[in-house]
């Protein structure tokens, strides 16, 4: 049986980046047919009644339905000290990730968190994430079965260090590359699942280290490798510090065989001229994580370098202060205000779905709404509160009606959320 959803209907033929608003397409009494867990159609709603009389229909009136959000850069095993207080990068590390991500040697924790993240994403309307895991195997078990149970797509990976951690939340160039790899084998392909190799960043791994990982990434060409790169000033000084043959940060990944395709570096701040250059060329992804580079005083990224490669957009949970990709489009809007640029409501929605899926080069599978995608979709109330149903009375274009939504919408503003052809409970 199919599912007709109606609704105002947000999808994209373009890109805004390159092709300005245009590359949005918007029916205002538009559908969406899903049936066995994809899209079918989408158009006029009154031609996809008339088309499909059987299937059952979803009016949610002028809701906007977009594809679901996708958020490229988390860490689940810090849902719990998000809006943790008056830390910068290293600092932050050391007092409140490292302490946490401790816990989760123990699999019944694990389970725990990754079952309430999932829930709080889905509340959201994210309906993809590629997270870090921790370096303990069972925190990669715990998030693959949530994410299973529920048909959700999810990309993650073991995080690997074996330097500059504290005891316990070390692993070694082998052990990383051994769990790796059986993890991998166990899950990547799987259902809606994606294994991503994962060395947590320069400073907590040794050169042995990340030159195992970009062996074993070798040997699994397909799959993605995530890491951080240029985030904090500081942390740049001290990769130079630990890797004193290396060019530059970049460098220190590249020379071990982690710069390539399917290359997806959180940040990606303070750049420069030379990485820039070899990250285009390469053809790798930058994920832009804007509530956590104000939030721990990282820095401003360049928007601009969306015009030349796959940039996503994430919240970098709990960096990050916030489980919301409208929050996380606001922040991005206000960092690129910062940098003289004003994004477009069409830009920053498609950074949130189509930009993040290229990013994760899943954008066959996920991030638009078009016959054979698999049927994620976020459906937005565009006056969920007061403040922004005021907003929007005078408002005479879309765009002009979804802005306040971007700016000031939350969880509340979360109508439904489709997963794989299924409606979710929230
Ligand atoms: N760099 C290395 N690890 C992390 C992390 O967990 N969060 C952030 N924001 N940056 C990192
Ligand atoms: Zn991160």
């Amino acid at each position: 049986m199919a599912d007709l959803l109606l609704g105002q209907v947000l999808r994209f033929a373009a890109d805004p980046f390159t092709h300005g608003e245009a590359a949005a397409m918007i029916d205002t009494q538009g559908a969406v047919l899903v049936k066995d867990g994809r899209i079918a159609a989408t158009g006029p709603a009154t031609a996809l009644l008339r088309d499909h009389p059987q299937a059952r229909v979803h009016d949610y009136g002028q809701s906007l339905i977009t594809a679901g959000f996708i958020d490229a850069h988390v860490h689940y095993p810090q849902t719990a000290i998000i809006a943790s207080w008056g830390k910068r990068l290293i600092d932050w590390l050391n007092s409140y990730t490292f302490p946490e991500e401790m816990r989760f040697a123990d699999a019944g924790y694990a389970a725990a968190v990754a079952d309430r993240y999932l829930d709080l994403v889905t509340a959201h309307g994210t309906t993809t994430v590629c997270t870090y895991a921790t370096i303990h195997p069972e925190s990669v078990d715990a998030i693959f079965s949530a994410a299973r149970v529920r048909g959700m797509r999810l990309y993650a990976g073991k995080t690997c260090m074996d330097r500059n951690a504290p005891e316990g939340l070390r692993d070694t160039a082998q052990s990383a590359y051994d769990d790796s790899k059986r993890l991998l084998q166990k899950w990547h392909g799987v259902d809606r699942l994606g294994y991503v190799i994962t060395p947590r960043f320069s400073p907590t791994s040794t050169p042995e280290q990340l030159a195992a990982l970009g062996a074993l990434w070798a040997e699994y060409p397909d799959c993605l490798m995530q890491t951080h790169l240029s985030e904090q000033v500081d942390e740049i000084a001290w990769v130079r510090d630990l890797f004193p043959q290396s060019r530059d940060y970049l460098d220190t990944y590249e020379a071990q065989g982690l710069l390539r395709e399917g290359a997806v570096y959180g940040h990606a701040i303070h750049l420069t001229d030379r990485e820039r250059a070899r990250l285009a060329e390469a053809g790798a992804s930058l994920v832009h994580c804007p509530t956590s580079n104000t939030f721990i005083g990282s820095g401003l990224f360049d928007m601009g370098l969306a015009r030349t490669m796959r940039v996503g957009l994430a919240t970098d949970t709990g960096g990050g202060s916030s489980f919301s990709m409208l929050r996380t489009m606001a922040a991005a809007y206000e960092i690129a205000q910062l940098r003289g640029q004003a994004l477009h409501p069409a830009q920053l929605i498609w950074l949130a779905t189509v930009g993040s899926a290229r990013a994760l080069h899943a954008d066959s599978r996920i991030g638009n709404i078009a016959p054979g995608l698999e049927a994620d979709l976020t459906i937005l109330n565009l006056a969920s509160t007061p403040a922004i149903e005021q907003a929007t009375r005078r408002a005479e274009t879309i765009w002009q009606h979804l802005f306040p939504t971007i700016m000031m919408g939350d969880d509340r503003a979360i109508r439904a959320v489709w997963m794989g052809g299924k409606p979710q409970q929230r």
